[in-house]
């Protein structure tokens, strides 16, 4: 019989063996702990970058457990991430537009201010704003003012100079500033666009024109010698809104539409002529300040009688013009904000659905926009 070879290996072959194993199970093992980490890193969603970082910090397991976060993400991207922030990191809401987030919030942080501080510092901030506030002492009770959506941290000091003058709540103070109340300023706007704002401090350049300048029908002229004319979506919402209105019983007219640069200086001029400087500027832009300018304004007077806030079109017009695309733009209970005198004939096209919104809203377009559209 044959009998079997017995596979016997020399002690020193056998020992060999084993340390090649362990020298393998060295090289591989910790690849094969990164890899199963990555795939489960990756699935919550976290970056590449953020990926190095969680696994470099050796925080894998901690993550897993808190899955997606954006703020960590962030700060897991940056040579900046501080291992005892950890906690104060996870209930901070970041900002993406900011590229290091880590080192403002370990700033912050250190300072003494609370995350829900520091969450509405990077909203409200920009990289450059940030920075600045990491460096000057600490300031009570932000949230104040930061807590709007729509306040900006560079306008921080101002808000506060503001509210001591002005006594305004924080709301309006924040609103108020943001429009440049505090210290009229001049800014150009030269760009077209159906929801621009223009006021007493946002000039409409020399150049700025309308979109698609349109004749109105002519039946809705008050006056017969020149013509009318909107920029062309507000011309057509004008004329559909008159034609609604006299089936109605109302008769809707234009006494006023697109005014160009040189239009308004006459008609400021004119004013100022007759009734001086003072009440000119009360009721009357001065040039490249007019809404006129845009092709989106228009002054509205009734078939019906001559002074518009005391005709059945206004009552309309209070009711209806919205549903049109048309506010009210200079209501009487916001004088101080819009800087003219309640005028009942003016009104400005937005588009329907932020017209019904400021409709709705209660506040002047100047307000609305500041508080919704700017950002
Ligand atoms: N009447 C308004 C304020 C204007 O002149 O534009
Ligand atoms: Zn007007």
């Amino acid at each position: 019989m044959k009998q079997k070879k017995k596979l016997v290996m020399k002690r020193p072959m056998k020992i060999l063996l084993v340390l090649l194993v362990i020298v393998l199970v060295a090289i591989f093992a910790p690849m094969v702990y990164r890899n199963y980490y990555h795939g489960k890193l990756e699935k919550l969603g976290y970056s590449e970058k953020a990926i190095a970082g969680i696994l470099k910090q050796g925080k894998q397991k901690d993550v897993l457990e808190i899955a997606y976060h954006k703020t960590l993400d962030q700060v897991f991207q940056s040579d900046h991430y501080d291992e005892k922030n950890f906690k104060n990191y996870q209930k901070i809401d970041g900002n993406e537009a900011i590229s290091d987030l880590a080192d403002p919030i370990n700033k912050l942080l250190k300072k003494g201010y609370t995350t829900e501080e520091i969450s509405a510092i990077l909203r409200t901030g920009t990289e450059q704003s940030i920075q600045d506030f990491t460096k000057r002492e600490k300031e009570e009770d932000i949230l104040l003012m930061l807590k709007y959506d729509w306040a900006k941290l560079e306008n921080y000091d101002r808000y506060v100079s503001y509210q001591i003058e002005s006594r305004e709540d924080e709301e309006n103070t924040v609103t108020y500033v943001n429009l440049g109340l505090d210290q009229p300023k001049e800014m150009v706007i030269t760009e077209y666009s159906e929801t621009v704002l223009a006021n007493r401090y946002r000039k409409l350049g020399e150049e700025y024109a309308p979109d698609k300048l349109t004749k109105i029908k002519q039946e809705y002229w008050k006056e017969k010698e020149e013509p009318e004319t909107l920029a062309k979506v507000a011309a057509r919402a004008f004329e559909q809104m008159a034609k609604d209105a006299g089936e109605q019983g109302y008769s809707l007219l234009i006494n006023s539409s697109y005014r160009s640069y040189e239009d308004q200086q006459n008609i400021f001029d004119l004013y100022e002529r007759t009734y001086g400087t003072a009440y000119a500027e009360n009721y009357v832009s001065r040039p490249g300040y007019s809404e006129h300018q845009t092709g989106l304004a228009v002054d509205v007077a009734s078939g019906n009688g001559n002074v518009f806030k005391n005709t059945k079109e206004f009552e309309w017009m209070l009711e209806n013009a919205y549903k049109y695309g048309f506010i009210l733009r200079y209501p009487k209970e916001k004088e101080e904000v819009t800087g003219y005198h309640y005028e009942a004939w003016h009104y400005r096209y937005v588009g329907k659905e932020i017209a019904k919104k400021v409709y709705e809203s209660g506040l002047s377009y100047d307000e609305y926009y500041i508080r919704y559209l700017e950002k």
